[in-house]
């Protein structure tokens, strides 16, 4: 599934113009992003979290397919949460359901980082599925 849900407000998006890496916690995998690369999955907004996330093999669960539909996707942003715009009210709504919301908490498939600076982020154990690393 993919796509964009008609019913909501779409969030704003500044897309990235230059390299910045996101790191995620607990797996602790760095993931350099390439703005020229994005979309490295379907799923979610255009270089949201979640789409950079599942493309480089970790998974966030996405019961909506990232459509703002659902609250699986809930990550905590540790650092870097200024540079993602702030989340629209649909995306607060649907926050509003995931468990152990903080100040910090968003909807990975809607938050578009603008690469201004680095992202620690952190997957909640219950919306954290088997992690692929690569083998180097
Ligand atoms: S995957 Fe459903 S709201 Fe993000």
């Amino acid at each position: 599934m993919g796509g964009t849900n008609p019913y909501i407000q779409p969030a704003e998006t500044r897309l990235p113009t230059r390299r910045y890496a996101i790191t995620f916690q607990p797996m602790n995998v760095r993931v350099e992003v390439d703005p020229a690369k994005l979309p490295y999955s379907r799923e979610g907004l255009k270089g949201s979290i979640l789409e950079i996330a599942l493309g480089h093999g970790v998974e966030i669960d996405h019961a909506c397919g990232g459509v703002c539909a659902c609250s699986t996707c809930h990550v905590i942003v540790r650092q870097g949460l200024d540079s993602i715009p702030e989340a629209t009210e649909d995306e607060d709504d649907q926050l509003d359901n995931a468990p152990g919301l903080t100040p910090q908490s968003r909807l990975s498939c809607q938050s578009v980082p603008d690469g201004t600076t680095d992202l620690v982020v952190e997957v909640p154990n219950w919306n954290r599925n088997l992690v692929k690393e690569e083998h180097h």
